[in-house]
């Protein structure tokens, strides 16, 4: 059976003065992951590496990592696609917790910041008594369905050139999601969130490096995303602004059946 030679850079700041790389001997297998390797290293080997991980099928977006100088996922990255020499990293662009496992904290709540959720003026009075249902067209949904499918393992933003010399830039990801729902014709909250992206760590910061769509593992193209989203930042802008046509609403009759409201 083939042997992995398999490099971890540690670092633990609460004592440690700087990083190390520590190399670990791993038996491979047909069908290993990266993450099969340090679970094996972790288990059998050293219990004192910190790794984050849960899924194991490329769905939670707790695994992101540095491997070989690439952000992946380290549950789908095979090793027989990678080599026995496997340099494994902590993420760029977030703080250390240990080891492998960096801080989310600031990018979720870059997340949060951007309202990623559907939102409508009456928001309140619809959660409680739905009024109807809101439909969206195929092309409509061609529109943004791509970036529904982010997972928010934050290999984007670690990818991200503008990330790494501006902390406060808002990111690929949060840049993104913002764009989803101002596309989605269902939310009516797109001009707080043009308001929110258009400003001095926002939109504008992007320089469409395209790093962050190069790694995103669910296909997500980030990069495309924030350049529809410039196109809405300036769309508000400008002084011949068009209304977002609104999503077409149905309204059931005393019959039960539905039919299409104002
Ligand atoms: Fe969930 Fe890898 S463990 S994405």
């Amino acid at each position: 059976m083939a042997e992995l030679n398999l490099r971890v850079r540690r670092f633990d700041p609460s004592v440690d003065r700087g990083p190390r790389i520590q190399e670990y001997t791993v038996p491979a297998h047909d069908g290993m992951t990266v993450l099969d390797a340090l679970i094996y290293a972790k288990d059998r080997v050293d219990h004192s590496l910190a790794v984050r991980f849960s899924c194991r099928m490329a769905s939670c977006g707790s695994c992101g990592m540095k491997i070989n100088g690439r952000p992946r996922l380290a549950c789908e990255s095979q090793v027989s696609q990678l080599g026995t020499d496997l340099t494994v990293e902590p993420m760029d662009n977030f703080p250390i917790v240990r080891d492998l496992v960096v801080d989310l904290d600031g990018f979720f709540e870059k997340h949060s910041m951007v309202a990623p959720h559907l939102s409508r003026k009456n928001d309140g009075r619809e959660q409680e008594a739905p009024s109807g249902e809101y439909l969206v067209t195929p092309e409509q949904l061609d529109s943004f369905v791509q970036f529904t499918y982010c997972i928010k393992c934050g290999l984007c933003n670690s990818s991200c050139p503008t990330g790494s010399t501006d902390a406060s830039f808002l990111g690929p990801q949060a840049l993104t999601q913002a764009y989803r729902y101002v596309a989605d014709p269902r939310d009516e909250a797109g001009e707080e969130r043009i308001d929110l992206v258009d400003e001095t760590h926002g939109i504008w910061r992007c320089h469409f490096a395209g790093t962050c769509s190069a790694v995103c593992p669910k296909g997500v193209d980030p990069a495309l995303g924030i350049q529809l989203m410039k196109r809405h930042v300036m769309a508000a802008r400008s002084p011949f602004r068009r209304r977002k046509k609104a999503g077409t609403k149905l309204f059931p009759n005393p019959n039960g059946e539905l039919l299409k409201g104002p």
